[in-house]
């Protein structure tokens, strides 16, 4: 009975040690952006649509803009800055001809997929937003991402940084 109480807490222990690194290694084999160390969020293609863009020549592509529950609530009730925890992602593709309808453009190749993580206090030397840029699932050069916050401060500092606006 005695050795029971001692060996069930350490095996709980053992236990819990297990699953931390195995979390961590999870973490770890993901490709992070240079800079800020923002990755590609699990399963943000089930995320709610905010709104799409169309970016015309030379990068001729279709954008749209996911955001995950945080962001969604947050941009439902117009709250400014995003929360903590907010994740917004751009996906972008080359504008092509739909082969079914003259007058119809559909989305091409896959060309990007932007990260902007909201956490105040880790990212506050960028308004609290972390930036991810990732071309087929790898992380762009630290150059690309040193112009993230510098465009997105220019133009829509008062909007906390975030150009879209949820599609009416
Ligand atoms: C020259 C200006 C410019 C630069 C540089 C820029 N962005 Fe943006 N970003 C935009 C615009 C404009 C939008 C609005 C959607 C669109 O038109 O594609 C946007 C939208 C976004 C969004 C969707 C949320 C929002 O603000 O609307 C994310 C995420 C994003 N950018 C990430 C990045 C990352 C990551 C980088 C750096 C690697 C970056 N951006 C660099 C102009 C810029």
């Amino acid at each position: 009975m005695k050795i029971r109480w001692v060996v069930l807490p350490i095996a709980l222990l053992v236990l819990g040690l297990i699953a931390l690194t195995a979390a961590d290694d999870a973490k770890a084999g993901k490709p992070a952006s240079p800079v800020y160390g923002v990755t590609v969020p699990d399963g943000y293609r089930r995320w709610q649509f905010i709104a799409s863009a169309r970016e015309a020549a030379p990068f001729d592509e279709l954008r749209v803009v996911l955001g995950n529950a945080i962001a969604v609530r947050a941009y439902r009730k117009g709250t400014l800055p995003f929360p903590d925890g907010s994740v917004l992602v751009k996906l972008a593709w080359k504008e092509v001809q739909s082969p079914d309808f003259a007058s119809a453009t559909i989305p091409g190749a896959a060309t990007s997929v932007q990260v902007m993580v909201k956490d105040s206090k880790k990212y506050a030397a960028s308004g609290g937003w972390g930036f991810g840029r990732f071309i087929g699932g790898v992380p762009t050069d630290e150059a690309q991402h040193r112009t993230c916050f510098a465009c997105h401060r220019a133009r829509v500092a008062d909007r906390d940084f975030v150009f879209t606006r949820i599609a009416p």
